[in-house]
């Protein structure tokens, strides 16, 4: 009898402690295009900590670097009446897609978790619509870095560049000695994140929101301007044949095992070298684009959170947005994405000194107006203007016989158009 009651007490009370579970676990479906081996281990805290809490990970992966190709796939599903729990959104996109009435507020969850006073009033405001929370962010990248491979530095004598100048004389040490001295993937999003770093490097920061969110005419039509346009069909003179195509990850890979010296990425660049096992500092160096120091071109990771019916689904997507926030995922998801966190509450001493110095250095800016959202990567400015912007930026890199005074009237003229 005595064992009996145990026995049914121990099942009513393992029934107990899976009821809740059971009851309130949904699915959360999550479109994103973190595909490439260092994005991949990212995501995958989050889903771990997903299906911890019961909930069931369908994963919405869409492969392409920054996100063009998810954002088709996510338009027609949308469209069609289903769209996903939570997408990879970014800022104006966010503001574009709760302007149409397809996200739900999370003001409540915001509030409970303090989101306010945990997030820089920059990030806050970009997850915010009329004021409303529409979007967590996940972490923060830093477009305006320049990766180096070390050891083919020393083999070709290269000196670390902190100048443009210094920057091409260390490419032309690396193409003496043999190796490919920029890894580049030819795509319109991989041009024009070289493109916004030599905004920033020859106009600096003022002029780049002119440039990119005012799209201010004067400032577009400049002799600056033509000097960008200049350096970039220079450093399109350092690139290998191959670079028609090829993924961003695989121009890293480059950099990796030294057949090139140097790669203009942003730090999600950092998490192949992460996966590779590679440490900073001694296998590969982070260096502050060239001109560039002080300023930082941010792009912030966040994930919109869609109007849903089903119940036990809401209640999943309630718990993704509290994940996403909580400090646990901070933490291991950026440490994995090569990004910064986005709360400003996060313990930085598991984090190496290219994430502590993206840290500091992006408040400083923050304090001194030179964080600057990027373009390439949808932050600063509507779909159709980088739309705009990337036709002209691409077609200049890829004609031998572009003329950088042309170049800067088409952009524009192609600006104009898009408006
Ligand atoms: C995203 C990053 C991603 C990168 C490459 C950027 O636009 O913000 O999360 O790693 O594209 O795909």
């Amino acid at each position: 009898m005595k064992v009996l009651n145990r026995l049914a007490l121990a099942i009513s009370l393992s029934c107990l402690s899976q009821v809740p579970l059971a009851a309130q676990a949904g699915e959360v479906e999550v479109l994103h295009w973190w595909t490439s081996g260092g994005e991949a281990r990212a995501v995958d805290t989050l889903k771990q900590l997903m299906q911890k809490q019961g909930h069931t990970w369908k994963d919405f992966a869409v492969a392409g670097g920054a996100g063009e190709a998810a954002m088709t796939v996510l338009k027609t599903r949308a469209v069609s009446g289903n769209p996903p729990s939570a997408a990879q959104l970014k800022g104006p996109d966010i503001q574009e897609w709760a302007d149409m009435g397809f996200l739900t507020d999370l003001n409540g969850i915001a509030e409970a978790g303090k989101w306010n006073d945990i997030l820089p009033e920059r990030i806050a405001d970009t997850m915010k619509h009329d004021g409303d929370y529409v979007a967590v962010p996940a972490g923060v990248h830093r477009i305006n870095w320049l990766w180096i491979n070390p050891e083919a530095f020393q083999k070709a004598g290269a000196k670390v560049p902190t100048t443009l100048d210094e920057f091409f004389a260390a490419a032309d040490k690396l193409k003496a000695a043999g190796i490919v001295p920029i890894a580049h993937g030819g795509q319109n999003w991989q041009d024009t994140t070289i493109f916004e770093s030599l905004v920033m490097a020859i106009m600096g920061p003022e002029a780049f929101d002119k440039v990119f969110v005012e799209t201010d005419e004067n400032t577009i039509r400049s002799d600056k301007m033509v000097e960008v346009f200049k350096t970039l069909k220079r450093i399109r003179g350092y690139v290998d044949p191959d670079f028609a195509g090829r993924d961003w990850n695989l121009a890293t890979a480059m950099v990796i095992n030294g057949k090139a010296g140097m790669q203009i990425m942003g730090d999600w660049a950092k998490a192949e070298f992460t996966a590779a096992g590679k440490t900073p500092g001694k296998d590969y160096l982070c260096v502050v684009m060239p001109g560039t120091q002080g300023s930082f071109i941010y792009n912030i990771d966040s994930l919109a959170m869609f109007k849903l019916k089903d119940e036990a689904n809401k209640k999943a997507q309630n718990d993704l947005a509290r994940t996403v926030i909580d400090k646990p995922f901070q933490e291991v998801f950026n440490l994995n994405k090569g990004s910064i966190p986005a709360r400003n509450d996060i313990d930085m001493a598991k984090f190496d000194d290219c994430a502590k110095q993206s840290m500091q250095d992006f408040q400083a800016a923050n304090k001194e107006g030179k964080a600057e959202p990027s373009l390439a990567h949808s932050m600063a400015n509507t779909s159709y203007i980088q739309g705009a912007i990337f036709d002209v930026v691409t077609n200049f890199f890829n004609d031998p016989n572009a003329d950088p005074k042309k170049a800067t009237e088409q952009l524009v003229a192609s600006i104009k158009a898009a408006q």
